[in-house]
């Protein structure tokens, strides 16, 4: 994950589906970062289970067992309570209320944008996506994380685009309803020591940079700006601010933490998916994953026990980087390449290494299935936390709006 800039103060926020059980990938790319950003933010990380209903409309069923069996996963491999706020998104209906609030000022033009919604409707043809919660995904996912007030949203490739929608509606918010008089005043101020022939001109850039987004315009914006004397700094970072969109920051925009992708590969050495029936759970027993290890893929190249292999070209290689000590890499290094080791000895030492990290997590599983009403506990509370920052929030959202708030 790509931390750089992360400010320490930064508040995280993340979100998953609940469809279906964890894999090791799920642990080693996404969890493993969750529970060190949980050390030194703070941390909200909850159930997304109205985005599933978005697919999952017609077979909602499974839905309480999925969230209760995911926040099992996450608390058995360390996801602390005490540390982060854990809870579900429909346990906190604020998400729904800014969800709607925020509808009203998205252009439909950005969520038809979204590679993911063409794409998806294609693929998962059988689910008719046609929708209208469906388009609304990513204003659902811009509540999400808007109503915390997230400085970092840790997520996969494929959800940045919907972030970007994210800061898009944080920044129109913005722009529509944070600003005051004294900003306005300051604008027109602006317009008149430019001129009607230079404020027509900017008016037109920064129309036609919010309809294409393109960033080149905002460039010649900026650079009209810097090179106009009849303008103070104030001024031109008013008019700045006109032509991007935004205004003072109720809601700020959220930055996108990338998740690396996980280095585990399927038991095939393709991409661990559910999909492609490559993935050990992580509710695989013992016998399942020393069964799926001993029968994994390895390099294609070392086809009698006599030829040496290249850990590069292996996917057990990649369990090792996860899960074996440095001894045993280089073990593993040398008698690879040497074919002074053969592909089962390699793959029961690394056996070793993953049930011995494997055990432990679980053990709390099955603490945890036998003590469901602790998992509920852990939502209840964590919601309850939750709200209290949501409310916050939308209290605010709502002044700016100028709705009516009872008394
Ligand atoms: N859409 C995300 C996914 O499928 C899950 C999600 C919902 C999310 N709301 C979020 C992730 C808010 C981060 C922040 O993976
Ligand atoms: Fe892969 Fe290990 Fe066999 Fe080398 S010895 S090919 S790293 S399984």
């Amino acid at each position: 994950m790509s931390t750089a800039g992360l400010n320490p103060h930064s508040r995280i926020v993340s979100g998953m589906r609940p469809t279906g059980h964890l894999h090791l990938g799920h642990w080693e790319g996404v969890l493993k970062n969750w529970i060190e950003l949980q050390k030194h933010h703070e941390c909200y990380f909850f159930v997304a289970d109205w985005h599933a209903l978005t697919t999952h409309y017609q077979d909602s069923r499974g839905l309480e067992a999925n969230t209760f069996d995911l926040v099992m996963e996450w608390l058995a491999v360390g996801v602390d309570p005490d540390r982060a706020t854990l809870f579900v998104q429909s346990w906190v209906p604020e998400h729904a209320e800014l969800h709607l609030l925020l509808s009203m000022l998205t252009p439909l033009g950005w969520l038809e944008r979204v590679p993911t919604y063409k794409e998806q409707q294609q693929e998962l043809k059988d689910r008719e996506l046609d929708t209208y919660g469906f388009l609304g995904y990513p204003v659902l996912m811009s509540a999400d994380v808007l109503l915390y007030r997230a400085g970092g949203v840790p997520v996969g490739q494929d959800q940045v685009a919907h972030l970007e929608v994210a800061r898009e509606i944080a920044r129109r918010f913005n722009f529509l309803y944070g600003r005051g008089e004294a900003f306005d005043a300051l604008l027109r101020s602006a317009h008149e020591h430019m001129g009607s022939k230079q404020s027509h001109r900017l008016i037109g850039w920064a129309k036609q940079y919010r309809e294409s987004g393109a960033s080149e315009l905002l460039n010649r914006i900026a650079h009209t700006l810097a090179e106009d004397s009849r303008l103070d700094p104030e001024e031109r970072a008013a008019l700045f601010a006109e032509a991007r969109g935004s205004g003072r920051e109720i809601l700020p925009e959220p930055e996108a933490l990338l998740t690396r992708a996980s280095r585990l590969p399927g038991t095939d050495g393709r991409k661990m998916s559910k999909s492609y029936d490559n993935a050990i759970a992580l509710r695989d027993d013992r016998d399942v994953v020393t069964r799926k290890i001993r029968t994994m893929a390895t390099d294609p190249a070392r086809v009698r026990r006599s030829d040496p292999g290249e850990p590069d070209r292996c996917p057990v290689w990649k369990y090792h980087e996860a899960f074996s000590t440095e001894e045993t890499r280089q073990w593993v290094e040398t008698g690879c390449r040497t074919a002074g080791i053969g592909c089962l000895d390699c793959k029961n030492r690394l056996l070793e290494g993953m049930l011995h990290e494997l055990e432990p997590v679980w053990g709390r599983l099955h603490r945890l299935q036998a003590d469901p009403d602790a998992v509920r506990e852990v939502l209840a509370s964590g919601s309850e936390r939750a709200r209290i920052k949501a409310r916050e929030t939308l209290g605010e959202v709502r002044n700016a709006l100028g709705l009516a708030r009872p008394t």
